[in-house]
């Protein structure tokens, strides 16, 4: 993984940056800056991921004034950087994965989280049916005094469930894994996500079944658990279903 100094180094644009932090991230870099004095956040694509750069921008730039999502201010198509607006805000896998945060505090922020995902789909909703976030796991949201989503580079024409289902995948399978609290708060945010919306969402229990076998593709170490649950959660559902 690159260092985004070495953006920095190169290019003349990004020479008054000061880097306050540069971010965990699989792909591409991305790092936390002041940039001619005002807080950005520098998304670096690789070459490769140009159009899931454009991708995100459209969806930032549709939907930043109507869903808490960080405000797009410039795309650098020739060094395929995004600047956005830095959202200050703890990492939502972080809390939910905190032990000295309580549970009704996690319930409380899952409901959040629940919430923003029907407005998101309810705002992205059109002709073509629905746009889903498509990378939904905790590390993508922050919370402030509310929950915040980034990382739109997958978004795509999908249905709901595929959103849902996988942020319950996420929460089932970060550490702690499986616990009943995790089986808990996934209740409660299914739930709450159906309270809110007026189209149907079936068949979440087989969809985050099917979330977490894809887990294991880029958690070989993981792949026992993860396949344990899975099943188990095709054959009987998810617990506490019925409560
Ligand atoms: N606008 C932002 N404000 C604050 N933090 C951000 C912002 N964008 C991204 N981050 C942080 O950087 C991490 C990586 O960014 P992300 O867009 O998710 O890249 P990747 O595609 O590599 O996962 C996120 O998980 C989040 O913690
Ligand atoms: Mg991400």
């Amino acid at each position: 993984m690159q260092s985004i100094n070495e953006l920095i180094g190169k290019v003349e644009r990004y020479a008054n940056t000061i880097v306050q932090r540069e971010f965990i991230s699989k792909k591409n870099t991305v790092a936390y800056v002041f940039l001619d004095g005002k807080p950005r956040v520098l998304k670096w694509f690789a070459p490769a991921f140009k159009e899931n750069m454009l991708k995100e921008y459209q969806v930032l730039k549709k939907g930043s004034s109507a869903v808490n999502m960080p405000h797009p201010y410039d795309i650098d198509e020739k060094n395929n950087v995004l600047i956005m607006g830095y959202i200050v805000g703890e990492n939502l896998c972080d809390l939910i994965n905190d032990k000295d945060v309580s549970f009704g505090e996690k319930q409380r922020l899952i409901m959040l989280l629940a919430r923003w995902f029907a407005g998101f789909h309810s705002f992205f909703r059109s002709e073509k049916g629905f746009l889903i976030h498509g990378d939904p796991v905790l590390r993508n949201f922050l919370f402030s005094d509310r929950v915040w989503g980034v990382d739109f580079e997958e978004s795509r024409v999908g249905k709901p469930v595929e959103d849902v289902a996988g942020m319950c995948a996420s929460v089932l399978s970060t550490n702690p894994m499986f616990t009943v609290d995790k089986f808990l708060l996934c209740k409660t945010f299914i739930q709450y996500y159906k309270e809110l919306v007026d189209w149907e969402v079936e068949d979440v229990s087989q969809e985050v079944s099917y979330k977490l076998l894809e887990k294991t593709r880029w958690r070989p170490e993981q792949e026992a658990v993860l396949k344990k649950y899975a099943k188990s959660i095709t054959e009987q559902g998810l617990p506490f279903d019925s409560l």
